[in-house]
């Protein structure tokens, strides 16, 4: 299939991801049974996972959505923040959730920001995650599925702003 200018395949199936969902959100009720839990959604690339994701729990988290840009095109960059945190996190058991981990350092960048909140605890979990990529100490407490370094996109992943709609994760064709 061919998102702008380059060629991409299917990776992962819409029932695969479905099933990754539903672990993730099983999981979560287990952890978070009884505390006061605020999931921070990093936008854009988490807007489907985690809309999905909230609605598989049992658990009723508070949701806020945080922007922050680091990817141009295929490539990993600088971190950029866009919308900040206003809301109140203190004493609050914090989740931050991705859509995928690359490096890292969009996560590290979010964590230094949420830790002068003073947050009851702050984990860390993603749907996706290179671990050939990754090059951070944060600890990831809640991982989906680990993939090959690919560039991928579909479910709420793009490629210069496009392929996000797509129900299948797809991957860049070599
Ligand atoms: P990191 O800061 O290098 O870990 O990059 C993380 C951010 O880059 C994620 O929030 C994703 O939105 C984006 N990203 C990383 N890998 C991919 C990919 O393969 N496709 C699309 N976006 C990606
Ligand atoms: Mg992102």
């Amino acid at each position: 299939m061919k998102v702008l200018d380059k060629e991409f395949e299917v990776m992962m199936t819409q029932e695969e991801i479905d099933s990754l969902v539903s672990d993730l959100a099983s999981k979560l009720d287990t952890e978070y049974q009884g505390k006061d839990l605020v999931i921070v959604a990093i936008l854009n690339g988490s807007f489907i996972f985690v809309s999905d994701l909230v609605r598989k729990m049992k658990l009723d988290p508070e949701v806020i959505f945080l922007k922050y840009k680091s990817y141009k095109g295929t490539r990993s960059g600088e971190v950029k923040v866009q919308l900040e945190l206003e809301d109140d996190i203190e004493d609050k058991h914090v989740l931050i959730l991705e859509d995928i981990v690359d490096t890292g350092k969009t996560i590290v960048r979010i964590s230094q920001d949420l830790k002068e909140h003073e947050p009851a605890s702050l984990k860390y979990g993603t749907l996706f995650l290179k671990p050939d990529c990754y090059n951070s100490e944060v600890e990831l407490s809640f991982i989906g599925k680990e993939l090959p370094n690919k560039f991928v996109l579909g479910y709420g992943m793009d490629y210069n702003g496009k392929g996000r709609s797509l129900n299948e994760l797809y991957q860049l064709k070599d």
